[in-house]
């Protein structure tokens, strides 16, 4: 079915979502770095996201955004905009929103109580550690990322319910009711969205043979201004709405599930389902200078890894150095080069294995970890681990930030993991379900499909949760919400965070800028840095390449930044990310 929709209308409207719009502001310089070639056009902004004085909300899709922002205005808390959020963008953004995957929650509340939700999806209770390996003991290429054998037990609409049931001021049906609208009357696609979907319909046919799910009904590629209705997705909804976590974890849905499963050798049970908790773990919080950063424990890697980061380079004089100078690069990247290593050997799910959480981020520790540094020459990580490893793939998840009038604040990550995860579409339910499995150490040693090698801590075992980077994240000055910030990337994710948190309180960047400013990403192996064009001047690559390090520009972008500052008159800065179709919409 096919609306004519103009391009121009679709633009309009996004006009007229970022709302309260400030003027150009002064650049703070720091563009100056970008690029030493006249010719070639740096990729900065000089001003300030979306401003307004109540509410915000950030998210990859400006309907979502809209949907959460409306909620915000009709008395919802943050909690609440975050619960419609999430229901919106599975049915706006259907590569990475999701009800068939997982991911995390960092809620800070305004009496300054902090809390963090783990709705990661498990291993079915008929998974196991060689799950994905041949005779042989090899792995099965695939296996872990295309088709029923990819999916773990998603954790998204459970993660809903319980952060509502402890946090939230409206009613849970009002809250899906959005959703159910964008499902039955259908989402206008964006270029991007239309280009995803077009990319994947061969893997769509190939797992769901017959299948007229996310297809034209004419066969014809998905264009910019089409319109995908989803009637049986508003169904799934609508049992959720009618009977929360139950409408999904029991009943009709969780038999479509099992039935879509047990058909094409897929292992998630109605057992499974009903047996799925979300859980609420111990927030990581840590000073960083004169702020606090509070951000989400294992099962997410991101949390360490970015309480490491920050600490590993707080001695430096970052600001003095300036951004992505030789000096600050050079740092920055060593961090990251201990800090996946660390990742690699120390991580897991915490119901399972023993994670140093403390002894990681301690600046004992860390200090040590800086003993085989020298600005002379770069660390080589084959010294610490060999082996050759394959490059990252698309990079598919999602994020969004939520601050409310008194300051409650929201910052979730969710996931399908690759890019509409398994490509596995639910008969009679319309939803892909994920790919999270991959996420596992599959075998020692053997890169997932980011490039990241695990090891024993993250192997497979019935019930447990495969090891994450996302990084939702809040951060505070002075006692109060300062900023919430995340991204989706992969193994990228953790880096993004790291690079936009810095760029504000080290260099002095807004919001926007910070979101917008080019990235670089190492993550120990493969020894390599990647960077968007223009992330370094040619003089800056120069001094690095003779200090050995191996730089590789990408053309895939680093990080989809949807995030939100507090300024010092109390107003609300919302920053979407560029590189996406993504909108802040404040009140
Ligand atoms: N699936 C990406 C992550 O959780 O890190």
């Amino acid at each position: 079915m096919k609306k004519i929709y103009s391009f121009l209308f679709a633009l309009l409207n996004l006009g007229s979502l970022c709302q309260a719009q400030q003027p150009v502001k002064e650049s703070k310089g720091f563009y100056q770095f970008l690029t030493d070639d006249p010719n070639q056009k740096p990729f900065y902004s000089d001003r300030q996201g979306v401003m307004a004085q109540n509410g915000m909300v950030a998210s990859a899709h400006p309907e979502s955004s809209r949907v959460g922002a409306d909620i915000l205005k009709k008395g919802g808390n943050a909690v609440d905009a975050a619960v419609a959020v999430q229901f919106a963008l599975a049915v706006t953004h259907p590569s990475a929103g999701n009800i068939g995957g997982g991911g995390f929650m960092v809620f800070r509340a305004a009496d300054g109580k902090s809390y963090t939700l783990d709705f990661r999806e498990k291993a079915p209770l008929k998974g196991g550690k060689d799950m994905y390996l041949d005779a042989e003991g090899n792995v099965v290429p695939g296996l872990s990322t295309l088709g029923h054998l990819a999916s773990g037990v998603p954790g998204s609409v459970e993660g809903m319910a319980v952060a509502h049931a402890r946090f939230g001021k409206l009613l849970w049906s009002e809250l899906l009711q959005p959703a159910i609208d964008l499902a039955e009357k259908g989402v206008v696609q964006t270029d991007r969205e239309a280009r995803g979907l077009n990319a994947i319909k061969a893997n769509v046919q190939k797992v769901n043979p017959g299948t007229r799910y996310f297809l034209r009904t004419d066969g014809r590629d998905w264009q910019a201004g089409d319109t995908l209705m989803q009637p049986d997705l508003a169904k799934v909804l609508r049992a959720i709405q009618k009977k929360g976590s139950k409408g999904f974890y029991k009943g009709k849905v969780a038999r479509q599930i099992a039935r879509e499963m047990k058909k094409n050798k897929g292992i998630i049970s109605k057992k499974d389902l009903k047996e799925y908790h979300a859980k609420w773990r111990e927030p990581i919080i840590g000073d960083y200078k004169n702020y606090k950063i509070i951000t989400m424990p294992p099962t997410s890697s991101g949390g360490v890894a970015l309480m490491q980061l920050l600490r590993l380079v707080e001695p430096y004089p970052l600001t003095r150095w300036g951004w992505n100078t030789d000096s600050t690069a050079q740092v920055m990247i060593e961090a990251e080069r201990r800090v996946y290593a660390d990742r690699a050997k120390f991580l897991g799910d915490p119901d399972f294995v023993d994670v140093p959480v403390d002894k990681l981020i301690s600046y004992d520790y860390l200090k040590k970890r800086w003993q085989d540094f020298s600005f002379g020459k770069a660390t080589d990580s084959k010294a610490v681990s060999g082996g050759d490893l394959p490059g990252y793939e698309s990079l598919e998840t999602t994020h969004f930030s939520v601050v409310d009038k008194d300051r409650n604040a929201v910052s979730i990550t969710t996931t399908l993991n690759g890019g509409y995860g398994s490509k596995v579409i639910v008969k009679g339910g319309g939803f892909f379900m994920n790919n999270e499995m991959d996420d596992f150490s599959v075998k020692a040693g053997v890169p997932n499909m980011f490039g990241l090698i695990g090891n024993k801590a993250n192997e497979i075992a019935p019930s447990k949760r495969m090891l994450s980077s996302m990084t939702p994240t809040i951060v505070e000055k002075d006692g109060k919400l300062y900023m919430v910030v995340g991204t989706p990337g992969g193994s990228t994710i953790i880096t993004a965070v790291y690079q936009t948190i810095l760029n504000v309180l080290e260099h002095g960047m807004t919001m926007q800028q910070s979101v917008n400013a080019l990235k670089f990403h190492h993550q120990w192996l493969p020894d390599k840095t990647v960077f968007e064009a223009g992330a370094f001047t040619d003089n800056t690559i120069d001094k690095l390449q003779n200090r050995g390090y191996i730089l590789e520009q990408q053309r895939n972008t680093i990080g989809r930044m949807d995030c939100i500052l507090l300024l010092p008159d109390g107003s609300l800065e919302g920053a979407s990310d560029p590189r996406g179709d993504d909108v802040s919409v404040g009140y």
